[in-house]
């Protein structure tokens, strides 16, 4: 099967920084792949980038047979995102957002209203429906974020961050469904820093560091070594940039 998600020296340059450097990546239909790396990496500018939020500095993303450079409109169609700043709009509450991104995406509005129904059931914020985003704690608004990147029923789904701030309820909430989203074909990048919930539910693990990256296996055959989620990835990040820092004047003797 051809990959359903192709990157070609995809880089990002913010004047001086090179935030990605010229990636290259093939991922199958169907995987759950992890992006992890450490912050500062360059995981959200490669998300921004292949979701269409931020224009390459050079190279090309495939999603779906359709470059990002060439067909944005028709990438956007078969995506959902939940990207690390979440664009929602102040005065809108959560149901008048699920409603507009339901018409946005061509659902009758019979069919949006009962999705959006059920997601927000499923979040726990059918309570607060007509609460206004700006209103919404964190959580409400990630949550809420996530029930947008769902509405349209997407085969490939990118989620930079989602259990950030989200309480332990709507962490398990937010497992099970990916895991039965996975399960039923839909497509998973994903970039979280809590490896617990990294381990239990990817198949494939990409590592990056200052942009490029250092690290692509299966999460079966990385665990052959018998090592730790924390230790593989420590062990590919590499640099101790504490390392030999005391703080004496912080306490101690
Ligand atoms: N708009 C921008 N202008 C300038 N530099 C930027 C911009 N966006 C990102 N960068 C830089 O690009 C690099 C990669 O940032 P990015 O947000 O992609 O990291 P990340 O891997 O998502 O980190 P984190 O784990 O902290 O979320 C960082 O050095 C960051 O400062
Ligand atoms: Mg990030």
């Amino acid at each position: 099967m051809p990959p359903i998600i192709t990157l070609h020296g995809l880089s990002r340059h913010f004047g001086d920084k090179i935030a990605v450097d010229a990636i290259d990546l093939e991922i199958a239909p169907g995987t759950f792949l992890g992006f992890l790396g450490p912050n500062g990496a360059g995981k959200t500018t490669t998300v921004r980038m292949i979701t269409g939020l931020l224009a390459p500095t050079a190279g090309d993303a495939e999603i779906a047979g359709h470059s990002i450079r060439r067909e944005p409109v028709a990438v956007k169609r078969q995506i959902g995102v939940v990207p690390d700043t979440l664009a929602l709009f102040d005065r809108l509450s959560l149901w008048e957002h699920l409603t507009l991104v339901g018409q946005v995406y061509g659902l009758s509005s019979t069919e949006t209203e009962s999705r959006a129904t059920e997601l927000l059931q499923l979040l726990g914020l059918w309570d607060d429906r007509a609460t206004y985003a700006v209103d919404a704690s964190h959580g409400m608004r990630k949550k809420l974020a996530l029930a947008i990147a769902l509405i349209h029923a997407p085969r490939i789904l990118f989620l930079d961050e989602p259990f950030e701030g989200i309480d332990p309820i709507a962490g398990k909430v937010l497992r099970d469904l990916l895991r039965r989203l996975s399960q039923s074909g839909t497509t998973i990048f994903l970039t979280s820093h809590i490896l617990e919930v990294v381990e239990r539910l990817v198949d494939r693990l990409t590592i990056i560091v200052k942009g490029r990256i250092v690290l692509d296996d299966s999460l079966a055959t990385l665990r052959q070594g018998g090592r730790s989620l924390e230790e593989i990835f420590i062990g590919a990040a590499g640099v101790d940039a504490a390392a030999g820092v005391e703080l004496k004047w912080l306490g101690g003797e």
